[in-house]
Parts: structure tokens; C-alpha cells; sequence
């Protein structure tokens, strides 16, 4: 079996994350999709929250399951007995980032492998942030996030 996790802080999640789950899926037997605190980042949904938004989003998905961890990444992948951590790259500009977080991640831990993953062309410009930033000013959100999402972005903003 084999287990690959996709971390992040999934606030909220967009179509574009799950582009890349759905190619992970192709990749890997099983994929945890693991919700990271990340209290620094102040996110507008709750851990709670994030993983409830993302059980309704890939329930579908029989393969997938949905996490939430703290702690070093590294550790909670060999909790889950994962081999590999997956990220997304959508430009030039994620690089310098994701690569030094796969190289410390390596230094901590050699036997798990970063893998990254582009998703679609049409989904590369999203980020969770100018999502909620579109929605904040009353714009539409459609087609870059599934619908139950932006039912929630809209209720938080009350738009
Ligand atoms: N489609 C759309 N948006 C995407 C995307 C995709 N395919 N892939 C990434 N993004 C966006 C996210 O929406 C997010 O946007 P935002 O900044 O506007 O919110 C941004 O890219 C990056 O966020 P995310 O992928 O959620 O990662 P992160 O940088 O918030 O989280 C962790 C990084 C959780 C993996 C990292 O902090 C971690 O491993 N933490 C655990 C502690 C640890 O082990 N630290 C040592 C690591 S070296």
C-alpha cells in the first residue's frame, strides 16, 4: 500500500488542490490529506472546520482520507507510514520555498521523498488567499472553488 500526504493549511481549499489530489491518486494507493494548524497564518476557518469543509469536498474520493496534525511533518508522515509528501507547484515563484522545505524535510528525514505535483493550467494563478480576498470585495469565486466552499466564504464575509 502505498501512502502519500498532502499537507497544507487548506484555507479553504480550492479547486486547485484538488486537482492535484485527484493526480495523486492516480500515483498512490491511499493519500491523507492533513490540515496544518498553522495558527500564524491566522486562517479564516478553523482547523475544525478545515477538515470538515474538506470531508464534504472529497467524500467521493473512497481512497482519500482527511487529517489534521501539528507538529513536524516528517513525523506525522511516518505516524501515517507515508513514503512520499506531495506539493503542489504552480509557478516559478513557489520554487524557492517548496524546495527548501523538501531539502530540510530530507535532512530530517531521508527515506520520505517530497513529490511535486502542477496542476491544471486553468488552476494555476489560485491561492487560497485571493480567493478570500475575491469573495471579501463581493466577487465571484465560481468555478475555483466547489460550490459548498464558496456557500462558506460567503456566510463568513456575509456577502
Ligand atoms: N491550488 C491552489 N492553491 C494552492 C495550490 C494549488 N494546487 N497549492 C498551494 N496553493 C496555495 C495555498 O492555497 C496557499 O495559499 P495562501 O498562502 O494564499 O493561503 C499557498 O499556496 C501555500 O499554502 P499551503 O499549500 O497550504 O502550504 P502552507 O505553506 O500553508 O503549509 C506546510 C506548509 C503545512 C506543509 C508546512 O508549513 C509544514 O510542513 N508545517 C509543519 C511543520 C514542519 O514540519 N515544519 C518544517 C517544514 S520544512
Amino acid at each position: 500500500m502505498r501512502t502519500a500526504i498532502y499537507p497544507g493549511t487548506f484555507d479553504p481549499i480550492t479547486n486547485g488542490h484538488l486537482d492535484v489530489i485527484r493526480r495523486c491518486l492516480s500515483l498512490f494507493d491511499r493519500v491523507v490529506v492533513a490540515v496544518a494548524h498553522r495558527e500564524e497564518k491566522d486562517p479564516l476557518f478553523s482547523v475544525e472546520e478545515r477538515v470538515e469543509i474538506l470531508k464534504e469536498s472529497l467524500e467521493k474520493m473512497k481512497r482519500v482520507e482527511v487529517d489534521q496534525f501539528d507538529g513536524l511533518l516528517v513525523e506525522y508522515a511516518k505516524k501515517k507510514g507515508a513514503k512520499a509528501i506531495i506539493r503542489g507547484l504552480r509557478a516559478v515563484s513557489d520554487f524557492e520555498y517548496e524546495f527548501q522545505m523538501a531539502l530540510m524535510n530530507r535532512r530530517l528525514d531521508a527515506s520520505i521523498e517530497t513529490v511535486f505535483l502542477t496542476p491544471s493550467e486553468q488552476h494555476i494563478f489560485l491561492s487560497s488567499s485571493l480567493v478570500k480576498e475575491v469573495v471579501s470585495l463581493g466577487g465571484d469565486v465560481g468555478g475555483m472553488v466547489p460550490q459548498e466552499v464558496e456557500r462558506r466564504l460567503r456566510e463568513k464575509f456575509k456577502q
